[in-house]
């Protein structure tokens, strides 16, 4: 089989992108991590990919005229590198037309909670202030919108009366470091079909 290209793009600690990794190297996900994409250079997800050995393009948005000027840089890469599927893991910029027109259906987000409950940002922290006693961890197909593309998996993680911001994160990092990698690798065997606005799962695979 052809080797399943992959770029993660991320801002911060990367533990995703570890976790991506990991996955990788244990042989249990079989993908080629081509290219990590980062807007913070000193984001410590940089020194992961540099300990992984995968190529990093790290950039700094003040020094471009526009988003859409540097997202036309991260197009052309990710074009050279022939990637298959692009997955975002806590990159916190919104994109624009230029990234996901040409890429929609072939990129996916994680994002820790029930979607489309609390949607953007501190979505840990929107559950606690609201309430809820069930949040947890979504991935989905990246549109136009914040956080609004077609749903691919999502786990629940209970909320008790004594979490607090820090020990909520915690327990839905456990379930994204598990997740992810497994939906990467679904859609990699063929089995996730994007129909409209909704996906369906297929057992199978698509015989590739
Ligand atoms: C994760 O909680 C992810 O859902 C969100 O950003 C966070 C990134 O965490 N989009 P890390 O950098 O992978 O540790």
């Amino acid at each position: 089989m052809k080797p399943f290209r992959i770029a993660v793009f991320a801002s911060g600690t990367g533990s995703n992108f570890q976790a991506i990794a990991d996955a990788v190297q244990a042989g249990k996900l079989d993908v080629r991590i081509e290219l990590l994409v980062c807007d913070r250079p000193k984001a410590l997800v940089v020194e992961r990919a540099e300990r992984a050995g995968v190529p990093v393009f790290a950039f700094r948005p003040k020094e471009y005229a526009s988003r859409e000027q540097y997202e036309a840089e991260i197009l052309q890469r990710l074009r050279e590198r022939e990637i298959d599927l692009v997955v975002m893991a806590g990159y916190m910029r919104l994109i624009t037309p230029v990234l996901v027109e040409p890429l929609y259906g072939r990129m996916i987000n994680i994002h820790p909670s029930l979607l489309p409950s609390f949607p953007g940002l501190h979505a840990v922290r929107q559950a606690l202030e609201h309430g809820v006693k069930v949040t947890g961890v979504t991935v989905h197909y990246v549109d136009g919108g914040m956080d609004t593309g077609p749903i691919i998996a999502q786990r629940a993680v209970a909320v008790e009366p004594e979490d607090t911001e820090e020990t909520l994160s915690a327990k839905i990092h456990t379930v994204e470091h598990e997740l992810l990698p497994s939906v990467i690798r679904w859609i990699r065997e063929g089995r996730v079909r994007l129909e409209g606005k909704t996906t369906t799962y297929v057992k199978d695979g698509m015989g590739q």
